[in-house]
């Protein structure tokens, strides 16, 4: 699968920290890598090992921050400095980093022409890069000076964010070059904290970036009508949603034939040796949706336990009627995995 486009560039590629399949739509010439913890279940690594090039096993490091994830309101999000590990990957010597909950609109292998620390601002505080898009070069000492800096000097957010912008401290005042423009990077709140510009500039728009709590796989769709609708406990912004469906579109075209391919081999031994053995009982509840590492998890709780008729089954799913609480809850799920997985 990963031969299948002629120019493969093989010593650079877009790297990822949970799901993002929208850069293969778009022809990319870059390798596709993802850097997963032990925490995301078996059967969702085999999905991502079908969409991206290279599916890389990484240790979960937490800032353990309380204090200043409680300034950001994300608590979640100290898991984020397992992304520091994308400095690891010297198989390439250059790379662009991307959320999980980022979704790429267009073409942007030009990315690479950029030089480490390059990223756009982030729309709440301008003279800070947002981190869900940087390019760097992978290296062991950047990394090691990383993890020296994290232990000596913590982070101002408690997430990657906040030490990358001390660590990268004059990403704002020394070369433009390394500004990416906004549009790298929109910011689904800049989107309502901006309007006339979005109106104007949103149309150009090559990556956005569902920032926020409100993640696009906490909302219910309806392929029938291709709508976009929130949960009651999920506040978000309305003016995303044509940005949501399309995430919706290429979740529900790409990724969840593969989950129902998968579901629909259970058992059957050529599949049972295709799965790696570690790991496989640890699905999370997906109560919480952090910012990416947990995202595969939230979306791998969305695959049905029981099913009375498949076809209403997946009908129900498809209009977001999931009963977590009941015959679809964690332990079910759990249940039925570890089941499979013996
Ligand atoms: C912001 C960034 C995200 C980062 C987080 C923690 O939400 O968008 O990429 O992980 O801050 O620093
Ligand atoms: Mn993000």
């Amino acid at each position: 699968m990963n031969s299948k486009y002629l120019f493969t560039v093989t010593d650079q590629a877009f790297v990822t920290l949970g799901t993002n399949d929208s850069l293969r739509n778009h022809m990319t010439s870059r390798k596709l890598a993802i850097l997963i913890t032990s925490h995301v279940s078996s059967v969702m690594r085999t999905v991502l090992s079908a969409v991206f090039d290279e599916v890389i096993d990484v240790d979960e490091i937490d800032s353990n921050d309380l204090v200043h994830l409680a300034l950001l309101k994300r608590p979640e999000l100290g898991v984020t400095f397992t992304k520091l590990q994308c400095w690891t990957l010297t198989q390439y010597s250059k790379c662009v980093f991307m959320d999980a909950d980022t979704l790429v609109l267009c073409n942007v292998d030009e990315l690479f022409d950029r030089e480490e620390l390059s990223a756009a601002p982030d729309s709440g505080w301008p003279d800070c890069f947002n981190s869900g898009v940087f390019v760097f070069r992978p290296s062991l000492k950047t990394y090691s000076l990383l993890l020296q800096f994290a232990n000596e000097h913590g982070s101002f957010d408690g997430g990657d964010q906040g030490l990358l912008n001390s660590f990268f401290n004059n990403w704002a005042t020394t070369d433009i070059d390394k500004h990416l423009p906004f549009i790298y990077n929109l910011s689904s709140s800049a989107v309502y904290s901006y309007v006339p510009a979005f109106n104007h500039f949103g149309k150009d728009a090559k990556v956005v970036h569902f920032m926020g709590s409100a993640k696009p796989w906490n909302y219910q769709y309806n392929p029938r009508t291709t709508t976009v609708t929130e949960r009651s406990s999920t506040p978000g912004p309305q003016n995303q949603l044509s940005f949501l469906v399309l995430w919706w579109k290429i979740y529900s075209a790409s990724i969840l034939p593969l989950l129902e391919k998968l579901k629909g081999t259970e058992g059957s031994e050529s599949q049972r040796e295709k799965i790696p053995t570690g790991n496989q009982q640890k699905v999370t509840s997906g109560r919480q949706s952090p910012d990416v590492t947990n995202s595969i998890t939230e979306l791998s709780i969305q695959l049905k336990p029981e099913e009375p008729s498949a076809e209403d089954e997946r009908r129900k799913w498809e209009e977001g009627h999931i009963d977590y609480m009941g015959k679809d809850a964690f332990e079910h799920i759990k249940k039925k995995f570890d089941a499979f997985l013996q």
